[in-house]
């Protein structure tokens, strides 16, 4: 640990001196006043991202006794024979981007169309990779018809049979659902810390211990993870005393909740408020509720970042290599996806909120726009090399 602290702080050193000749790279590139002064220090000296051998992130992070793998779409998978091989080679894990989310697979009340996610599924077992389900309960992605069909004299039933259904079509093939995302919202001003959803309008908090219930009735395999976002910053306290609430109160009250998903869609400009401490404290937490943790959607958005490619790929591979290496000190940390494979096909080019203004495309996840890998890949290759091996269970 001191050791590592004064690499960190060598890091910083060094790099002051660049940050001296930076005074003209900052006006041409603009948005660094937003960026953290050490943490550019660190950026500017050379930092090193090599890696031993060829091996994929899925044999590096299978040699420690870890699960890698990353969020596809149907229509990528299928269409794109070059980017398939790709995801097939890296990933041992797969989760439908959208496939699996109510407006994908409810086009009507009555109608459950599983075509899509079945595909992905197939191309799962053929691959000999895992199957991950996102998700079950979530407010976001409800099909149109949800507004006018879904009320607080039927939502009990809608919400039963849909993980019923869902849940009961994939049992015994998926390795964990996603069966709550993004349940807590503290600035909806609840005690509880509880997002004021439309789940939670038409049943109460109660909807969160019924649908692990009902998932768990389903799927007795899967392992049952509630998802959430907004965990890994300083700032962020708020969100993990409130995620941590909800799950003391889902286990004390028996609800069979296994795991944590942390969906660590981080900022290329925000490790200075990244307190390494405060995150592994949070995970130990977690862990000491008997619950793993997944960090289920990684990536590292460069929206305020320069748009110089080596630096800002140095930047986003630093901001992976250092949460990866703090998470994975913690044993109950058991897999790791990342939002997507290759920048071409990643959310953040179309999120309003994380696009970059210059709308440059975005280079944020382990694979560059024509598949190869980069410094964000060899930033998650040399976590997974230093992570600590797993127990074998
Ligand atoms: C995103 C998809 O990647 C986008 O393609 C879609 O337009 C919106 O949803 N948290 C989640 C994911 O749990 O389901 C979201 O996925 C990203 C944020």
């Amino acid at each position: 640990m001191a050791k590592k602290q004064a690499i960190t702080r060598r890091r910083a050193l060094l790099g002051l001196s660049a940050l001296a000749g930076m005074g003209m790279f900052c006006t041409k590139a603009g948005g660094f006043k937003h960026i953290n002064n050490q943490f550019l220090a660190i950026a500017f000296q050379q930092r090193n991202f090599s890696v031993r051998g060829n091996a994929p992130l899925r044999s590096r992070a299978a040699a420690k006794g870890l699960i890698y793998g990353a969020a596809a779409s149907y229509s990528k998978l299928s269409s794109d024979r070059e980017f398939a091989q790709k995801f097939a080679q890296e990933c041992a894990i797969v989760v439908p981007e959208a496939e699996l989310k109510w407006d994908a697979l409810r086009p009507s009340p009555s109608r459950f169309d599983f075509t899509k996610a079945d595909w992905i599924a197939k191309f799962a077992r053929s691959h000999r990779m895992l199957f991950r389900g996102h998700v079950l309960v979530w407010h976001e992605a409800l099909p149109k018809w949800f507004a006018t069909a879904v009320n607080k004299q039927n939502a009990e039933r809608m919400l039963v049979e849909h993980i019923r259904t869902v849940a009961g079509h994939y049992a015994g093939k998926i390795h964990s659902w996603d069966v709550v995302n993004e349940a807590v919202l503290p600035e909806d001003g609840r005690s509880d810390g509880l997002r004021n959803s439309p789940w939670l309008q038409f049943l109460g908090p109660n909807y969160i211990d019924l649908a692990f219930r009902v998932a768990a009735e389903a799927d007795p395999h899967a392992l049952l993870v509630y998802n959430d976002f907004g965990l890994d910053y300083q700032y962020e306290e708020p969100r993990r005393v409130a995620v941590l609430k909800l799950l003391e109160r889902l286990k004390s009250g028996g609800s069979p909740v296994q795991a944590l998903g942390i969906q660590a869609h981080l900022w290329g400009d925000k490790n200075g408020t990244l307190n390494l401490k405060v995150l592994r404290k949070f995970l130990r937490d977690v862990a000491s509720m008997n619950l793993k943790i997944l960090i289920t959607e990684l990536d590292v958005t460069d929206k305020n970042l320069p748009l110089d490619v080596s630096v800002r790929d140095r930047l986003v591979a630093a901001t992976y290599e250092d949460y990866l290496d703090t998470v994975l000190q913690e044993p109950a940390v058991i897999a790791v996806l990342t939002w997507g494979l290759s920048d071409r096909y990643t959310w953040l080019n179309w999120s309003n909120s994380r696009q970059r203004l210059d709308r440059w495309p975005a280079r944020s996840l382990p694979l560059d726009n024509d598949f190869k890998r980069k410094s964000a890949w060899n930033a998650i290759a040399r976590a997974f090399d230093a992570a600590p091996k797993r127990p074998s269970t």
